[in-house]
C-alpha cells in the first residue's frame, strides 16, 4: 500500500476554506485530516461542528477527525451524522477506551487512537487488535507548525513490531512537524499515513507538495 497522505486542514486559510478544500480535492491527498481542539485536553480551541460540517460540503474525500477534547464518548453520534470515516480519540482523554472504541466502530467509523508524544506505545498492547489507526502524535497536540520530535522514529518501529506480532492490519499515522526531511525515515520504520499541516499549506504549491510527499 502506498503512503496515505492527510493534509491537516489546521493550516488552512478559513477565509478561503472552500477553495482550499477544493484545491485537496485535486491533488493526490488521501484523507483531509480534521482537528478539533477544545482548549481543556489542549491549550487552543480550534472549530467545531459547523465548520466540519461546511468541509463535509465540499470535500471529496474521506474525513479524518482527530479530537482534541476530554470526555469525546459524547460527540462520537454527532461526528458520525457529520461524515466523518475516521475518528481519532485521545488515549490519554479515554477512561474507558475499549468502550470508546466500541462505540466508534459500532457508528460505522475507523477507530483512531492518539498517543501523546510521552505515552508509551505499548500502553496499547491490549487493545491493539481493536483499533484501525493509532496516530502517534510527533509534536505536542494543540498546534500547528511546530518541530518534530525524534524519538518518533523509534516508536513507529516498536509499535510496527507490535502490529505485526499480533497479526493485526492497524495503520501507523504520524502528525505533527512532518516534512520532506522525515518522511522516508518515517515510511520505513513502518509509518502508513502521514499529516501534513504548515509543510503543505505553507508552500506556494501545495499540490506539488502533497505529490512530494505520496512519492517519497
Ligand atoms: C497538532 C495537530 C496537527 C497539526 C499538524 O495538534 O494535531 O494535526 O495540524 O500541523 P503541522 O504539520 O504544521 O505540524
Ligand atoms: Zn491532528
Amino acid at each position: 500500500m502506498s503512503t496515505l497522505i492527510a493534509p491537516s486542514i489546521l493550516a488552512a486559510d478559513f477565509a478561503n476554506l472552500q477553495r482550499d478544500i477544493e484545491m485537496l480535492n485535486t491533488s493526490e491527498a488521501d484523507w483531509f485530516h480534521i482537528d478539533i481542539m477544545d482548549g481543556v485536553f489542549v491549550p487552543n480551541i480550534s472549530f467545531g461542528m459547523p465548520v466540519l460540517k461546511a468541509i463535509k460540503k465540499y470535500a471529496t474525500k474521506p474525513l479524518d477527525v482527530h479530537l482534541m477534547i476530554i470526555n469525546p464518548d459524547q460527540y462520537i453520534e454527532t461526528f458520525a451524522e457529520l461524515g466523518s470515516e475516521v475518528v481519532t480519540v485521545h488515549y490519554e482523554a479515554c477512561d474507558h477506551l475499549h468502550r470508546t472504541v466500541q462505540k466508534i466502530k459500532s457508528c460505522d467509523m475507523k477507530a483512531g487512537v492518539a498517543l501523546n508524544p510521552h505515552t508509551p506505545v505499548n500502553a496499547l498492547e491490549s487493545i491493539i487488535q481493536n483499533i484501525d489507526v493509532v496516530c502517534i502524535m510527533s509534536v505536542n497536540p494543540g498546534f500547528g507548525g511546530q518541530s518534530f520530535i525524534e524519538e518518533t522514529y523509534s516508536k513507529v518501529k516498536a509499535l510496527k513490531v507490535m502490529i505485526e506480532k499480533k497479526d493485526c492490519s492497524t495503520l501507523i499515522e504520524i502528525d505533527g512537524g512532518v516534512t520532506n526531511k522525515n518522511a522516508k525515515q518515517l515510511i520505513d520504520a513502518g509509518a502508513d499515513v502521514l499529516v501534513a499541516g504548515s509543510y503543505v499549506f505553507g508552500n506556494e504549491n501545495p499540490i506539488k507538495i502533497i505529490t512530494v510527499l505520496k512519492n517519497i
